[in-house]
Formats: structure tokens, sequence, C-alpha cells
């Protein structure tokens, strides 16, 4: 069977991620119809958006997209194209491994985590104005209906995967009634699931806790702002965002994509970490029900990571985006 897949390669090291990973979901043998859409930097001048419609119909029509990194110009200009994406296309939950790979030497050896992130709302809803010449406000959104939702895709997914238990973090001390409304309905959707521990702690703190003690975490569960925060403190645990996957998931599709971004630094050089991209590609394989096929992307990554003869500068090696992307290809053949 064919599977239909927008493939959207993104700003700065995107094309470079986005062709290694599309190389090895390729090698799998998985028969991958890939439509390949351009958005970003690059349309803004013939589209006068860098997400032009073509880009959602084809996810809409695929359900299923493989994306990199695109560029958001901070400040001024257009919306961050990633979160109008998430919002258009009502991508709910934002799933991100944090684990340790074997190979990967950091201050930790066990770390194990899975972070839901809201995806729609919060201060991410984009509703900010200026109040006169010298302020600026922004509204944060929560509502009930988005928080029952993502608590309750984490309390299903840590059914389903034989997760312990789901840690809520919130800021609820200070704003009682927006962070008050998730942890109420976290709570609530909690106990559904008594088999599953549940537990909620501040979000400060819980940013302490994870740099001293991050193996006492399992699934955590957050609003979008510390959802986004926490994704790049669990990256760090684990080596950092060269590998750190992720996806974006909705009732009427899912994108999968590196919680990276563009790193315009090194963009072109062939010096980015393809890991991100090739373990969302494995996140993909695994939602499309080719669990044997991710199984193997995830073990080849695992092996190359331990060898430790292919790695990038991130990892402290000296290979290139490509020769890593090979060295993965040839551990699945
Ligand atoms: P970034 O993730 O691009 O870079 C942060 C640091 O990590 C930089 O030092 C970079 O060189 C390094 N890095 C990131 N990915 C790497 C990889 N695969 N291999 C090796 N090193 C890597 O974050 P930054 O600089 O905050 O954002 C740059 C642009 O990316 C901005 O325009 C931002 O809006 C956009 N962005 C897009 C995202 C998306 O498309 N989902 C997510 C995050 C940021």
């Amino acid at each position: 069977m064919a599977y239909n897949v927008t493939l959207i390669p993104g700003d700065g090291i995107g094309p470079e991620v986005a062709e290694a990973a599309r190389r090895v979901i390729d090698a799998t043998g998985v028969d991958i119809n890939w439509e390949v859409v351009e958005a970003g930097e690059g349309v803004m001048t013939e589209y006068g958006t860098p997400l032009p419609d073509y880009v959602l119909d084809s996810i809409k029509k695929n359900k299923v997209a493989l994306k990199g990194p695109v560029t958001t110009p901070v400040g001024k200009g257009f919306r961050s194209v990633n979160v109008t994406l998430r919002q258009a296309l009502n991508l709910y939950a934002n799933v991100r491994p944090a684990k340790t790979f074997p190979g990967i030497t950091t201050r930790y050896t066990d770390v194990d985590l899975v972070i839901f992130r809201e995806n729609t709302e919060d201060l991410y809803a984009g509703i900010e104005h200026m109040v006169g010449a010298d302020a600026a406000e922004s509204i944060k959104i929560i509502t009930r209906a988005a928080s029952e939702r993502i608590s309750r895709y984490a309390f299903e997914y840590a059914k389903r995967e034989g997760r312990k238990k789901v840690t809520a973090v919130h800021k609820a001390n200070i704003m009682k009634l927006s962070d008050g409304l998730f942890l109420e309905s976290a709570r609530k959707v909690a106990a559904d699931y008594p088999e599953i521990e549940f537990e909620d702690v501040i979000v400060d703190a819980m940013c302490m806790h994870l740099v001293q003690n991050p193996e006492n975490f399992d699934c955590l569960l957050l609003p979008n702002l510390y959802g986004d925060i926490v994704s790049d403190v669990c990256a760090g645990l684990v080596g950092g965002l060269g590998v750190a996957p992720g996806a974006n998931i909705g009732e009427d599709g899912a994108v999968f994509e590196a919680v990276h971004g563009s790193a315009p630094q090194i963009a072109g050089q062939n010096k980015a970490n393809p890991m991100a991209l090739i373990l969302s590609g494995a996140m993909m394989l695994s939602h499309l029900g080719e669990l044997e096929a991710a199984n193997r992307v995830v073990k080849a990554v695992e092996e190359v990571l331990s060898e430790g003869a292919a790695l990038t500068g991130d990892l402290g090696g000296t290979a290139g985006t490509s020769q890593m992307a090979d060295a993965v290809i040839a551990k699945l053949k």
C-alpha cells in the first residue's frame, strides 16, 4: 500500500534535514508518494504569505505531513507559520518524547519523558494589541474544551503505552482563572484513569526538578507556552535539539516535525543534525501503522549514535547531515 504524505522542506536547515529524513524513510521500503510543498521565506515574494493555501490544502488532502522548520521573523511581519498551521488544522496535541540515547553523553542517564503540549490556544492565540504608545497586551486564552482534550490525549497515550504517571504543569497559584481552569480540567480527566498516577507541579519548580531529577517524571501535560519552553529543557536533558522529535496531532491530520527551528547560522553547510527529523519520521511511520519500519528506524538511529562514528558537530563529531543519514540508511540495510 502506498501512502500520500505532504513534505514541507521549510527554511534554513529545513531542506537538508528534510532530505535526510525522506531518504531514511524511503530506505525502510515503506511506499510513500511524497507531495513536496514549499512554505516559508522562499515563497513570500511570489505568494505574499509564507503559508500559501496550497500547503494547507495538501495536508488536508493527505492527512499526514513531515515538516522541516520554518523561520518566523521576530516582532514584525507575518504570524508564525507553525502556529498558524497548527491552529488552522486543529492539531491540538503536540507530542514530544525526550529519551536518553545510548552513545549520547549528558549529565543524565535515565530520562524517558513524553511532553503533551496544548497546541492551539494560550498566549499563542495571537490576540495582541498596543494600549496607547507605551504598553502592549497579549491575551491568554484557556478553554475547558481544549484543556480537557489535551488531557484526555495524554492519559489515553499513557494508558496505551503503559506509562505510569502524568504530571500537569501550570502556574495556577498566580493565574488562578486561566491556569486554574487548565489544572481543574486535567484533574477531572485524571479521575477517569485511576490506574495512572496524577500529580501537578508549578512550572518554575518543574524546571528545577527536571534539571535535578528528570528520572522522577514520565508524562508531562502543559498549556502551550510552558510546553514550548519545557520542551527545550527536556531536549537539553537528552542531547539537545538535534535529537528531539515531535508530532502535532489532530482529529483530521498530523504534522510531524522536530522541536528545533531553522538554525540559520548553520543553514546550507551540511552541518545540521538530521536525527530529530528522522525520529519525527519514525513517529510518522508509527502513526501510519508501519510499526515495524518505525522500530527499525529508531534502532538504526540508536546504533549510529552508540557507535559514534558518524555524528554531527552538535554531538561532538565531524560528520555532515548527509553522512549521518547515510550511516542510518546503511544500518537499515
Ligand atoms: P533553533 O532551534 O533554530 O536553534 C537553536 C540552537 O540550536 C542554535 O544554536 C542552532 O544552531 C541549534 N540547532 C537547532 N537545530 C539543530 C540541528 N538540527 N542540528 C544542530 N544544531 C541545531 O532556534 P532559534 O534560533 O530560536 O530559531 C530560529 C528560527 O526557527 C526562528 O525563526 C524561529 O521562529 C524558527 N523556529 C521554527 C520552528 C518550527 O518550524 N517548528 C520551531 C522553533 C523555531
